[in-house]
């Protein structure tokens, strides 16, 4: 960790930490990657910046002392069993998740969880307070944390402060339902730089920000008369030099061709991978997809769609109502649809290695991303990175922040069922010149603007001149990696 006498000069504050603590069958305590967007796309930054990355371990009760693991200095924050479930199941995902990704499922207002959350984030505030060096570049993730800037400026006024939303930033027609509309904002604005995904979320902030608080803005600006708050769009990626090596591996190759063989050699292979949430459209897909079997326009073996569901927050009512759901579609459209040994969806509901997940990105002959509403979807990413082949295609939903940038994907809006049928038989017909022009465009895209690229930008906003020292901004870090085929 880069550390002074005093504490570690580039902090980042985050709901969980990189890795969650899990106890493998004969009670060995280990490490394992935690879920989600967050951690694929922080990882590269911290191994850079070598700072100490504060959050929780993913078990209750449990906060081990702070511990090097995979080049990064953990310090774990503790979580009781009741923070867990009113300021992580409760606000966190109840409230402000389904809030803030367009109420796809009602919000639930309880305020015992918006007590619960002040608390969890005044620890998490103070625990920063506690690790940083004088002066330092603190920087805080996502919508767990959002009262935690102010609370930090509070305690620390020397430090320079970074906030980064990975989801959506709703409009006032959404965000004035919340009872703690107002605390929220002043919570965000205790912040230096408050980064959204898309420009549209950082236009609602700063609107909000007049409507609530009364205070002006000008350009990316909010104006709070002792100083200013910048409030940008700052679209995440991926780090696209580790999925290329992972890609180019003749392993990781094999292993693609193995998972065709495994699933009979099919013409056409397609591809979802999600966590099990009700934001990612999975009802949607395979409802469209199903009926491309039922209308005739494809046949068991000819094609199948392997849909890859992440467990995720197991115990809200909503996402455990979900897998049910999922699940029970499955095997529906299997028994009417598929023939024995040979399903038309090929569903599992786990991790995968990183290698394993590459493998099946370079499989897949179309990869279908169909949220209906995602801050940015990594996994549209991810695999445009893989496909130096070019041979893919990409359908992806018009509501993901992705669809900003990814323009030359076969686009879709996932409540169109009939709309959706189209594009996938588009993709799959697609000639493969088309195919390669339209993945060039998007790798492209990828490649200049990596996950490197994202952090530097952030960070060179927030504070120039750390960014200068920890030499991020320099050019072979993102923007056209020299080893990188377009
Ligand atoms: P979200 O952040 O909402 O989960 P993203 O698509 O932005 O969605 O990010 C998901 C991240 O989690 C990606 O980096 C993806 O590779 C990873 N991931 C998703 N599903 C799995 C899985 N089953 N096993 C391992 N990693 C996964
Ligand atoms: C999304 C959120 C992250 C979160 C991740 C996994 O990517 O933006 O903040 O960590 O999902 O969700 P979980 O609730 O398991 O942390």
């Amino acid at each position: 960790m880069a550390r002074n006498d005093s504490g570690a000069s580039f902090v980042v504050v985050a709901n969980r930490l990189p890795v969650d603590r899990v106890t493998d069958d004969g009670g060995e305590v280990g490490w394992r990657r935690s879920p989600g967007g967050l951690v694929s796309a922080l990882g590269p930054v911290m191994r850079k910046a070598d700072g100490a990355w504060l959050g929780w371990a993913g078990t209750p009760d449990e906060a081990p002392a702070p511990f090097e693991e995979d080049g990064m200095s953990l310090v774990p924050v503790p979580l009781s069993e009741t923070d867990i479930e009113l300021y992580y199941e409760g606000f966190s995902n109840s409230t402000l998740w389904p809030l803030y990704h367009d109420a796809v499922a009602p919000p639930v207002y309880d305020r015992r969880y918006w007590d619960a959350y002040v608390t969890v984030n005044e620890r998490f505030a103070q625990a920063a307070a506690d690790v940083a060096a004088p002066g330092a570049v603190v920087w805080v993730q996502d919508y767990q944390l959002q009262l935690v800037p102010a609370m930090l400026r509070d305690a620390r006024p020397d430090l320079r402060i970074g906030f980064f939303l990975h989801i959506p930033f709703p409009p006032g027609e959404l965000y004035l339902q919340l009872p703690w509309r107002r605390e929220i904002l002043e919570g965000l604005i205790g912040a230096d730089v408050v980064g959204f995904q898309r420009p549209g979320a950082a236009t609602n902030f700063r609107r909000l920000c007049h409507r609530l608080l009364g205070y002006p803005y000008r350009g990316h600006h909010v104006d709070l008369g002792s100083r200013m708050v910048r409030a940008e769009a700052f679209p995440i990626s991926v780090d696209v030099t580790e999925l290329v090596e992972l890609a180019r591996r003749p392993e990781v190759q094999e292993r693609a061709r193995a998972f065709r063989r495994e699933l009979g050699d099919p013409d056409w292979l397609l591809l979802s991978v999600d966590r099990l949430d009700y934001t990612k459209g999975i009802g949607e897909r395979l409802h469209a997809f199903s009926e491309l079997f039922a209308d005739g326009l494809l046949s068991p073996g000819e094609a199948v769609l392997v849909q890859i569901a992440t467990p995720s927050r197991e115990r809200v009512e909503q996402y455990r109502r979900l897998r049910d759901e999922v699940e029970l579609q499955v095997g529906r459209i299997n028994g009417q649809l598929g023939q024995l040994g040979t399903p038309i969806v090929d569903y599992s509901h786990s991790s995968y290695a990183r290698e394993d997940l590459v493998a099946l990105y370079l499989a897949a002959d179309v990869m279908v991303v169909t949220p209906v509403r995602d801050g940015m979807n990594l996994v549209a990413k991810e695999y445009v990175a893989c496909r130096e082949d070019l041979r893919g295609a990409l359908v992806l939903s018009e509501f993901a922040g992705a669809a900003d940038e990814l323009h030359r994907a076969f686009l879709v809006n996932p409540h169109d069922i009939d709309g959706m049928k189209r594009r996938i038989m588009e993709a799959l017909r697609a000639e493969p010149t088309e195919r390669a022009r339209r993945m060039r465009s998007m790798r492209r895209r990828v490649v200049e603007h990596d996950v490197n690229a994202w952090s530097a930008d952030f960070l060179a906003t927030l504070d120039p001149h750390y960014a200068e020292q920890i030499h991020i901004t320099e050019p072979d870090t993102g923007r056209g990696m020299r080893n990188v085929k377009i």
